[in-house]
C-alpha cells in the first residue's frame, strides 16, 4: 500500500503545527461553495477527462486493494490515526454525484469540502491547483458521467478529538497552498516545455514525493521558478525514497536522456535503472497511459532543471570491482555476498542486463544521501511490473529472511562503491531500522522441502 507512513507523518506533523499556531490566528470561517449550472454528457469531454484522471492518478489513492474503482477507502495511517480516502463515484448519496462543477472544483484545486472544511493535504490540492478551467470541466464531466456509481460511505477519520478537528488544517491551506491561478506559459520558451511543466507541476504532482518539504510539510517549492530544492528529491515514502530529478550528473537524472526518461516513464526500465516503491505505481496507473507527445513534453521539461549541486562531479566506470570478482578476488567487504546471491542477474561488471535486471553502476538509486530504497529492496525483493509497450515482469528475489543485518550492511555499502559509485555508506544498525519497518518474509517453500538456511 502506498504512502501510508509518510502521508501520515506529514499529516501529523501539519496538525500538532498549526494547532500550534492556531491561537494565533483563530479559526477561518468557512466558504460557502458556489454552484455554477454547469454539466455535460458529451463523450469526446468523458473521453478527454479519463485521460486528465489517469495523468493525475486519482485511482491510486481513491481506490482500496480489492476495492471498486474510485470508491474511495485507502487507509492512510497517521500516529494520531488514520484518515480514509473518500468515494469520488458519481453515487448521488455518498459519492460525488449531487455535486457541482463549482463544489468539485474547489475540493480538487483548493482542498475544501462542500461544507467548508479543509481536505488533508495527502490529497494533493496544492499541486492540482495549477489545472485550467478547462481541464477541470472534462475532469467533472468524466466523474459525473464516465465513472460507474458505486454506493459505498466514506469512511470517518479514526482520529480522536480535538486533534480530529479540520480548522487548523484551513490555516495551512491558506498559508501553503496557493489559489488556482491559471498556469503561465509565458515562463516557457516553447509550447512543448509549457505543456511539460503544466503536466509535472499540476496533474503528475511529481513534486508530492520528489520535492523535500520543510517542518511544516509544505513542499519546499511548487515549480521551478520556487528554486533549486524543485523536484531535489524527497523524504523516504513508505521505506522507498524519491530520488532526484534534477540535472545532478550522479543522484539525479543528469546521465539520462530526454529518451531515457521517456522509457522509463512508459515502461519502468531503461539501461539505467529500474521503476520500484511508489514509482510503480505512477508508472503502472498513470504514465504508461500518457501520450507520447505528453510523455515526451514532461522529460523535455524535466531535462531543464539544473543540477542542485554544481560540485557533482560525472559518474565514471571503474573496473577494479568487476576485475577483482573476474579473478576470484571476493575479499573486499560484501564482495563474497554479491558473488553468491547477485551476479546470475546484475553481473559482476554492475551492467545488469538492460530492460529486464538493472544495471547497479552508474544508478542514481545507489549514489544518493540516502540508503533506504536499497536496503528495503534487498530485505523485501520486488517486482519490475509489465506495463503495455514492455509486458514482462522480473522479480528481484528477498534477501532479508537469509541475509543478516552485517551481510545486507556489506552488500548495501559494495554496490554502492563500486564501478565507479560513490555513495556513501550504512552500518548494519541502520539495516536494522529499516528491518522493523518492511515486510521481511521468507518465500513459500514447495511440499517435502527443508529449509537449509
Ligand atoms: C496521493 C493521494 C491522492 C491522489 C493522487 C488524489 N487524491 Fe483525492 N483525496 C485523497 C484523500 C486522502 C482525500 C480525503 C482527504 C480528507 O479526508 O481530508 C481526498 C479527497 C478528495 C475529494 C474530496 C471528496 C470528499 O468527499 O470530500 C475529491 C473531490 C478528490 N479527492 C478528487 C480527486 C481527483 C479528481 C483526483 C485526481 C485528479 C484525486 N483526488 C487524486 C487522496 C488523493
Ligand atoms: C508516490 C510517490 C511518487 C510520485 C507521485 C512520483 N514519483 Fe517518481 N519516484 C518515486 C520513488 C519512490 C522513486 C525511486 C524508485 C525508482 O527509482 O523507481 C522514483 C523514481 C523516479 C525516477 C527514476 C529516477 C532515478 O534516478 O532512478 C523518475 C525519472 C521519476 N521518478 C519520475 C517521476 C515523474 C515524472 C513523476 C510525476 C509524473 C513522478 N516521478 C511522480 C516516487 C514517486
Ligand atoms: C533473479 C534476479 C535478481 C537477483 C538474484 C538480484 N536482483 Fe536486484 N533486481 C532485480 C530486478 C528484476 C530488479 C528491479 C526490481 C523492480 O524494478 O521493482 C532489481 C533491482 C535492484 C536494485 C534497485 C535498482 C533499480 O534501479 O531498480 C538494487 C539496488 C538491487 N537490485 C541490488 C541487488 C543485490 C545487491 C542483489 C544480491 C544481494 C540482487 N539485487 C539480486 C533482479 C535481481
Amino acid at each position: 500500500m502506498r504512502m501510508t507512513m509518510n502521508i501520515s507523518k506529514r499529516v501529523r506533523s501539519a496538525a500538532w503545527a498549526l494547532g500550534a499556531c492556531a491561537a494565533l490566528f483563530g479559526p477561518l470561517t468557512a466558504d460557502a461553495a458556489q454552484s455554477s449550472p454547469d454539466n455535460t454528457g458529451d463523450a469526446a469531454l468523458i473521453a478527454h477527462g479519463e485521460y486528465l484522471a489517469r495523468a493525475g492518478d486519482c485511482i491510486a489513492c481513491h481506490s482500496a486493494p480489492s476495492g471498486k474503482p474510485f470508491a474511495g477507502g485507502l487507509k492512510f495511517d497517521t500516529p494520531i490515526g488514520a484518515i480514509y480516502s473518500t468515494n469520488i463515484t458519481p453515487d448521488r448519496s455518498t459519492g460525488i454525484g449531487s455535486w457541482t462543477f463549482a463544489q468539485f472544483d474547489r475540493a480538487v484545486r483548493e482542498g475544501v469540502r462542500p461544507n467548508g472544511d479543509t481536505l488533508y493535504p495527502a490529497m494533493p490540492y496544492p499541486s492540482y491547483a495549477r489545472l485550467s478551467d478547462d481541464d477541470m470541466h472534462a475532469l467533472y464531466a468524466y466523474f459525473t458521467h464516465g465513472v460507474a456509481p458505486v454506493a459505498q460511505n466514506n469512511r470517518p477519520v479514526d482520529i480522536v478529538w480535538p486533534l480530529s478537528m479540520r480548522w487548523p488544517l484551513g490555516i495551512w491551506r491558506h498559508l501553503f497552498a496557493p489559489n488556482p491561478q491559471a498556469f503561465d506559459a509565458a515562463h516557457y520558451s516553447d509550447p512543448v516545455l509549457a505543456r511539460g511543466a503544466y503536466l509535472v507541476q499540476g496533474l503528475g504532482h511529481c513534486g508530492a514525493c520528489h520535492t523535500p518539504r520543510s517542518v511544516t510539510m509544505q513542499e519546499l517549492a511548487l515549480d521551478d521558478l520556487d528554486g533549486p530544492s524543485y523536484l531535489s528529491g524527497g523524504a523516504p515514502i513508505d521505506g522507498w525514497v524519491p530520488s532526484s530529478l534534477r540535472g545532478n550528473p550522479r543522484t539525479g537524472v543528469g546521465a539520462w536522456s530526454e529518451a531515457d526518461l521517456v522509457q522509463f516513464l512508459k515502461t519502468g526500465r531503461t539501461a539505467h535503472a529500474a521503476a520500484f516503491g511508489g514509482m510503480t505505481d505512477v508508472v503502472q496507473h498513470s504514465a504508461q497511459y500518457m501520450s507520447d507527445a505528453d510523455v515526451t513534453a514532461m522529460a523535455r521539461y524535466i531535462k531543464t532543471l539544473p543540477s542542485s549541486d554544481p560540485a557533482e562531479k560525472p559518474y565514471v566506470y571503474d573496473d577494479t570491482a568487476a576485475h577483482a570478482l573476474r579473478t576470484g578476488d571476493a575479499s573486499a567487504p560484501g564482495a563474497a555476498v554479491y558473488r553468491d546471491n547477485c551476479t546470475s542477474c546484475h553481473r559482476s561488471d554492475g551492467r545488469g542486463y538492460t530492460g529486464v535486471f538493472p544495471a547497479l553502476g552508474g544508478n542514481p538509486v545507489l549514489q544518493g544521501k540516502d540508503a533506504t530504497s536499497v536496503i528495503h529492496v534487498l530485505l523485501s525483493g520486488s517486482a519490475l511490473q509489465g506495463t503495455k509497450t514492455a509486458p514482462s515482469t522480473f522479480t528481484m528475489p528477498a534477501f532479508g529472511w537469509r541475509l543478516s543485518d552485517a551481510e545486507v550492511a556489506d552488500v548495501t555499502n559494495f554496490v554502492r562503491t563500486s564501478w565507479g559509485n560513490t555513495g556513501s555508506t550504512v552500518t548494519a544498525s541502520d539495516v536494522a531500522k529499516v528491518r522493523k519497518t518492511v515486510p521481511v518474509a521468507a518465500p513459500e517453500l514447495p511440499p517435502g522441502a527443508i529449509r537449509s538456511h
